[in-house]
């Protein structure tokens, strides 16, 4: 009997704005379209609300992947909120990729409520990027620092 080996199927985060890229996931669901059920979408009233602590915390937790989706630029209903998420995001991806941890693991996104296609793109592309890249090293780091 042969064995064949799983493929790895990665944990992905999404923090979303609930004008917008929340908007765009609900319609995507509603039209039938189809994109990976690895993307956990938590929903928030505007991505200006994500903390970094809140995207250590879900990489803490076991995402293999996180990403945050917010309002096209200028759009945003809290004036600058997507500006300050995209600020936190860039500067988490610095400190992920000094840790080692790799700052690809995370991303930030711009999209309308209409744009359920591009949700589905984000979706499609992020969740490859994740596979590609492999499992979160977290666990292994953290199992490797309780060793010694
Ligand atoms: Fe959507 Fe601010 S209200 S990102």
């Amino acid at each position: 009997m042969s064995e064949h080996k799983k493929e790895f199927e990665p944990v992905i985060v999404a923090f979303t704005c609930e004008h917008c890229a929340y908007a765009a996931a609900d319609l995507a669901g509603l039209s039938k379209m189809h994109f990976p059920p690895n993307v956990r979408t938590i929903r928030l009233p505007c991505t200006g609300k994500v903390d970094m602590l809140y995207i250590l915390r879900a990489f803490e937790l076991g995402a293999d992947g996180v990403f945050v989706a917010g309002c096209l630029k200028d759009q945003c209903h809290y004036v600058d909120g997507n500006y300050k998420a995209e600020a936190r995001v860039m500067f988490l991806k610095k400190v992920l990729d000094a840790l080692g941890f790799g700052g690809d693991r995370l991303e930030m996104y711009f999209m309308s409520s209409a744009m359920s296609d591009k949700f589905v793109e984000v979706a499609h592309e992020f969740t490859e990027r994740i596979r590609r890249l492999g499992p979160t090293p977290f666990f292994k780091r953290r199992s490797e620092v309780l060793a010694k």
